[in-house]
């Protein structure tokens, strides 16, 4: 295929570009009263709109084409029909089949995958049910009250946004904590809040082989068996795996009736959906759970049949393509005005950074354009009173994606309304911004003088044309949270087709692990390091100096 760059729909964009960079969206607006009509999608309980960015018929047009020579179609077809896409790893790329809920049977290598998929999904729901009847019971035949889910990445950033974001479904009586960190203090302080009795610890682990999950396990194993009356063989009740390495599982000491396999071909950042779930569904209860994968099933439908113009994640993903690649945005912000979705920037920066951050396209060949932005977001209104400076009158283009509810879990006075004029006056003066006129006039009315007026005006006004998505649900649920994770999965497949990388491996991430493999016997070594760089051996020899003097 040519190069992403020199195919002339890259070039219409271009020059495209360049004019729509002489528009304001406020004349946009002024011009087009049916704005908001031409430019807002209705998808089951979402509405997306679009409309406060710098785009208009023709940016659509030229961005769906682009896409469309990208060749997405086909290749969101493999995606779905099991193709092994992920290149570099021989695998394919099926979280969609996870949450796949038609007959369609998907096949990898000619073996239909839905059997296994479909079972491992009753053995969750056994499992939950019985923990949530007190079936099943701990080693003094008391209840479970607390789950603590040991993982990394995508083992742990999206079962722990998910709990968090749908704590208004939590079971009474059970508490969830997430342990990742390396840090002793993550499980340590963790650990001080439980009794193993009521303990059960769940292992998240695709590979089993991750230091800081095998380390933060074995610390929960040594503590389990420090506590009164706790017997080797009670860990099997006590501990359950979610993996794709059964050996290493049972290594641990687990009962093979509680792993909870996967497949190599869910990866880490796209698998809440697979077995890595199991705290949401005990957390949440497994019918819940199940209908966080039926709003992504129907994200997906959305997704695969509808034409591009109308097709959320695909707008969303040509959007981002367009600040980054024709006006230079190098980041970008997700703003959730609902605390309860506090961590879904989080989470989103491993989905988008992970699967996009790469310089090499899928042909071996250095990219010449932008690929994944930096992603990044705090929830509204905190956000406000800390960072909005920089988006509105800093000198950075930064597209925001307001994301929000009608109606909130916790209906307390009127903090809802509160919380929404925020989000909606937001996205109003990102767009709108402040003209010379209008901070002069206020000037005025607050008494200034002319003189005073010359020397403040600048400061006090906003350029506006600032891009903005508004993404408004009628409430959180499970089912709107399914179709929103999924959205953004689509959004970040979109980029990399386009991009024409493989966002399904991570191995820029492999490096530091090798080295820190090798630097860790060094630090409790005698002997002086003298095997790196300057700065790494002075580094690692004050810290040795320090630590046993
Ligand atoms: O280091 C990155 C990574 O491989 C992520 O992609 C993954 O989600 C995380 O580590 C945890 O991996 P695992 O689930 O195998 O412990």
């Amino acid at each position: 295929m040519a190069k992403l760059t020199d195919l002339k729909e890259w070039h219409a964009l271009e020059s495209h570009a360049k004019e729509m960079g002489d528009v304001h969206l406020r004349e946009l607006f002024d011009a087009n009263d049916e704005r908001f009509q031409n430019f807002s999608l209705k998808f089951d309980k979402i509405l997306f709109d679009f409309s406060k960015n710098i785009i208009n018929d023709t940016t659509l047009d030229l961005l769906t084409k682009l896409a469309q020579v990208c060749g997405l179609k086909d290749q969101t077809e493999a995606m779905f029909k099991g193709d092994k896409i992920n290149i570099t790893e021989n695998r394919a790329v099926l979280h969609t089949a996870l949450r796949n809920f038609s007959n369609e049977p998907i096949k990898v290598d000619d073996w239909n995958v839905m059997p296994n998929i479909i079972a491992v999904r009753k053995q969750m729901q056994q499992f939950c049910d019985s923990v949530n009847d007190g079936k099943y019971l701990g080693f003094t035949d008391r209840r479970f009250t607390d789950i603590v889910n040991i993982g990394i990445g995508g083992s742990d950033l999206g079962p722990r946004m998910v709990c968090e974001a749908l704590t208004p479904y939590s079971r009474a009586g059970v508490r969830m904590h997430f342990v990742s960190n390396v840090d002793a203090t993550d499980i340590h302080d963790t650990l001080a809040k439980l009794e193993a009795e009521t303990t059960l610890f769940i292992i998240a682990s695709k590979t089993f082989t991750t230091q800081e999950t095998l380390t933060n396990a074995n610390t929960a194993k040594e503590w389990f068996l420090d506590q009164k009356g706790a017997k080797l063989k009670d860990i099997s009740k006590h501990f359950v795996a979610l993996s794709t390495n059964e050996a290493k599982c049972k290594e641990f000491g687990i009962d093979p009736k509680n792993m909870f396999g996967f497949w190599d071909w869910v990866g880490g950042r796209y698998s809440l959906w697979s077995s890595i779930g199991l705290s949401i569904a005990l957390y949440i209860g497994y019918a819940n759970f199940e209908e966080l994968l039926r709003g992504a099933f129907e994200a997906d439908i959305h997704f695969r049949n509808t034409e591009y113009h109308h097709n959320i994640p695909v707008i969303m993903a040509l959007l981002g393509i367009w600040y980054s690649n024709f006006f230079g945005a190098e980041s970008h912000a997700v703003i959730p005005y609902e605390q309860y979705l506090e961590k879904f920037p989080e989470f989103l920066q491993q989905l988008d950074m992970e699967s996009n951050g790469k310089a090499i396209q899928k042909d071996g060949e250095v990219v010449d354009h932008m690929t994944g932005p930096v992603i990044w977001g705090t929830a509204g209104t905190n956000s406000q009173h800390s960072f909005f400076q920089l988006i509105h009158q800093g000198t950075r283009l930064i597209p925001v994606d307001f994301i929000g509810g009608c109606t909130s879990h916790n209906p307390i006075g009127d903090h809802h309304d509160k919380l929404m004029s925020n989000f909606f006056a937001q996205t109003e003066a990102l767009m709108k911004g402040k003209t010379v006129e209008e901070a002069f006039e206020e000037f005025q009315a607050e008494g200034k003088s002319i003189k005073e007026i010359e020397a403040l005006l600048p400061h006090k006004i906003f350029s506006g044309n600032k891009p903005t998505n508004s993404i408004l649900y009628d409430s959180l649920t499970p089912h709107v949270l399914g179709s929103l994770i999924a959205f953004y999965e689509h959004k970040v497949f979109v980029q990399g087709v386009i991009w024409g990388i493989n966002s399904f491996d991570q191995w820029g991430v492999e490096l530091g692990k090798q080295l820190a493999k090798a630097i860790l016997p060094e630090l409790t070594s005698k002997e002086k390091s003298k095997e790196h760089d300057s700065s790494t051996n002075s580094l690692v020899n004050y810290y040795k100096n320090k630590r046993h003097s």
